[in-house]
């Protein structure tokens, strides 16, 4: 049940970790300031290095002061660092869960936080089974007068079978309605907005099918390299870092059906039918509709093998085989090193009959509407109009709205939205589990593929669009690319 309730611990595994203090306590800080979250409310770091309460305090004051989207306040912060607590054991130490269990007690005492917890697990995945298990021996996920829910950093788990298995082993101790996986994507504020944009507008939803739309491209572009996190992507590669969970959330939400209502069960089921209907993989289709790339120097990085087959871009070709689009190629790109920062879902309208102004000049540029993920946050129009001053000479003209270049407006973060619905029980912006399971499905005929065929590795300049053959899937059906990153001036 959703409820504003949210009197409880979070117990953050992995608190001396990049992802608690760059985002996690940056996070709560900024629920603080927004009066989200109350006084009884306190945070629990476990970590395996040693350290004092208060030089822990000190470093996630630092780590607020660097990254918090809203500067700090000393008042403020006073209020929320005596609420931060550090506990130092292994994550297979049977004593430490002990100590942590009759803690817990202490501080539900001190902060009337009614035994409810919630236990975050930003931590290497194969902690995961660890962690829940010892949690339930030591009797710290059930108590029938409170609730204890679990959050669940990416990756879950690497492919179909190993994601069956964690999830068999964390569903055996939590609820279903008490886990919640993350996936970082949902909680940004422009995917929160594809919905309302979609069903909240007369002018969208009706054209918003195989009828009127020829292609829709959805890509998400990163300037930096793998960085220190050479040892996990490996073992991920694009495909499984960035394909199989953000950017199929975006093909998810740009194709459903309206929900009937605004539950987390029946965005979910519509989410899931997209998934269901896409068109099922052959190796041969793969071969043609997949594509991966790895950037120079990517084998040179740290804890990178120097002849590694990782793929540091990857680009398909997507059908969703259902009434609405059968025939609409959705084509997806994801890479590192690339141009641009940048994240959008562009659909390109089909073109109107060519036979009253445009023949004389080249045909018309296409109807295109963009929706800025980031940075920019918003939403582009491009149509046609014409000339001031011609005859009928037409050139595209746009309209521009970008939402975070408003004064005083500072989006959230995503995972300040994602610990508050966490805190609330709401979890509709996190993944239900047969989301991953049918993401896993398609991701992993790629996968297989590109397994048993040895890449042309490396394939693509740092600071260019990826490999040759991106451009080839979409030139082979007439198309292109379109620039993101709010360069769309160079298309015309
Ligand atoms: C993470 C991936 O999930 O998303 C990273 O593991 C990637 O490799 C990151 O850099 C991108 O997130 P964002 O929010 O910066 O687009």
């Amino acid at each position: 049940m959703v409820t504003d309730n949210i009197s409880s611990i979070m117990v953050i595994f992995g608190g001396t970790g990049d992802l608690t203090h760059r985002k996690l306590m940056p996070a709560i800080y900024n629920l603080l300031y927004d009066k989200s979250l109350r006084e009884n409310f306190c945070v629990v770091s476990i970590g395996r290095r040693d350290k004092t309460d208060e030089i822990y305090r000190n470093e996630v004051y630092e780590s607020i002061k660097k990254f918090s989207r809203i500067k700090i306040d000393d008042e403020l912060w006073k209020n929320l660092r005596d609420r931060i607590y550090y506990q130092k054991f292994e994550f297979h130490d049977d004593d430490g869960y002990s100590r942590l269990k009759g803690f817990l007690k202490v501080l539900d005492d001190k902060y009337k936080t009614n035994g409810n917890r919630i236990y975050y697990l930003a931590v290497a995945p194969e902690y995961f089974e660890l962690i829940v298990e010892k949690l339930h021996q030591h009797g710290m996920t059930e108590n029938e007068k409170s609730w204890q829910r679990v959050m669940i950093e990416k990756p879950f788990g690497k492919d179909l079978n190993s994601a069956v298995y964690l999830n068999k082993k964390i569903t055996d101790v939590f609820t279903e309605k008490n886990t919640y996986r993350i996936d970082h994507y949902l909680g940004k504020e422009m995917l929160q907005n594809i919905m309302v944009i979609r069903f909240a507008n007369v002018f969208f939803e009706p054209v918003w099918n195989n009828k009127y739309i020829d292609n829709v491209q959805i890509s998400s572009s990163e300037t930096v390299g793998v960085e220190n996190r050479g040892g996990y992507y490996e073992k991920a590669g694009a495909l499984r870092d960035m394909i199989q969970n953000h950017m199929l959330q975006l093909l998810t939400l740009t194709a459903m059906e309206p929900p009937i209502d605004l539950t987390t069960d029946s965005i979910h089921d519509e989410k899931v039918k997209v998934l269901k209907s896409l068109k099922e993989l052959t190796p041969d289709l793969v071969l043609k509709n997949a594509v991966r790339g790895q950037y120079e120097g990517y084998r040179d990085e740290d804890r990178v093998s120097p002849d590694s087959d990782t793929e540091t871009f990857a680009a398909i070709k997507v059908f969703v085989d259902n009434f609405r689009w059968a025939g609409v190629p959705f084509y997806i790109r994801t890479g590192k090193k690339l141009p641009v920062k940048s994240t959008e879902i562009i659909i390109q309208f089909k073109p109107l009959p060519g036979v009253l102004y445009f023949k004389e000049y080249g045909g018309l540029m296409p109807d295109l509407l963009v929706i800025k993920i980031q940075p920019e946050e918003g939403v582009f129009l491009q149509f046609n109009a014409k000339r001031p001053g011609t005859l009928n000479k037409v050139i595209p003209v746009r309209m521009d709205f970008c939402q975070n270049c408003q004064v005083g407006m500072n989006s959230p973060e995503a995972y300040e939205r994602l610990i508050y619905d966490a805190l609330r029980g709401d979890s509709t912006l996190f993944t239900r589990w047969d989301e991953v399971e049918y993401s896993w499905r398609y991701v992993d005929k790629i996968a297989e593929v590109w397994k048993n065929n040895k890449p042309d590795f490396p394939n693509y300049k740092p600071g260019t669009w990826g490999p040759y053959d991106a451009d080839e899937l979409l030139l082979r059906d007439n198309f292109k690319w379109w620039n993101i990153g709010g360069f769309y001036d160079e298309n015309i």
